[in-house]
């Protein structure tokens, strides 16, 4: 478990089915998320999925709560990826209570996720993929320091129309040699209780 400011990333159970069943079934959540709405996902076929999702040793689902109101809101996975000799992960994030939009969280689970997979795990590279009309995604991941690295064009349709989606990419030196700014500008108040909870000896390591 990762207590990261407000937030707490768990891992994912099979408990949380019934959350998920809601979030994927919500046609404005799932718009957003994957780009193509109204799947209608039955509770049989989602727990089919976490199960086969949870038992894959290589793939990683985690619960994002807030953790003062001990309230599930999202999850978020990655995956290990060694092709190209290095170590790499596509990235999802989706907070499906949509009240909760807005309001910080998908910065702060997009740089717990950096943290966890950059500093604490040894990822070399971060990936994310996100639909053309999903500004506040953009928003977000460019915030947290991805780049923008190629546009895959046409290559969804939905609402009459057919969308490019846009590949994000982020480099753990990159993400290293701007950490500390990263992390006191996104945890504000909550950046020197973060720093305490590291074991001193583990503070230091350029
Ligand atoms: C995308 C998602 C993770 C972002 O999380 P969030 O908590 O809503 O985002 P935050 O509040 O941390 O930040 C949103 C940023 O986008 C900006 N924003 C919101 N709507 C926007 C829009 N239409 N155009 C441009 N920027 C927008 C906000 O102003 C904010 O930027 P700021 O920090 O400069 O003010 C979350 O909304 C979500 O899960 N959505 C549904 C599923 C999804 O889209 N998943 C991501 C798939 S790649």
């Amino acid at each position: 478990m990762l207590e990261f400011g407000p937030i707490i990333l768990r891992a994912l159970e099979k408990e949380d089915v019934k959350t998920l069943h809601k979030w994927n079934n919500d046609y404005i959540v799932t718009l957003y998320s994957r780009g193509s709405p109204f799947e209608f996902k039955n509770m049989l076929v989602m727990e089919e999925e976490i199960e086969k999702n949870l038992k894959d040793k290589k793939k990683t689902f985690l619960a994002i709560e807030i953790k003062k109101e001990n309230r599930l809101i999202g999850t978020a996975n990655y995956e290990e990826d060694r092709w190209g000799g290095i170590l790499s992960s596509d990235l999802g994030t989706m907070l499906g209570e949509k009240d909760c939009w807005n309001k910080g969280y998908g910065k702060l689970v997009t740089l717990g996720l950096c943290e966890l997979l950059f500093f604490w795990k040894n990822f070399d590279r971060l990936s994310a993929w996100s639909i053309e009309y999903n500004k506040r995604a953009h928003r977000v991941l460019e915030q947290i320091g991805f780049v923008r690295e190629g546009i895959i064009r046409k290559c969804s349709f939905t609402s009459g129309k057919y969308w490019d989606w846009y590949a994000f990419g982020y480099l753990k030196g990159e993400y290293l040699s701007k950490r500390e700014k990263i992390l006191q500008k996104i945890l504000k108040n909550y950046y020197p209780g973060y720093l305490k909870s590291i074991p001193e000896e583990m503070r230091s390591y350029t």
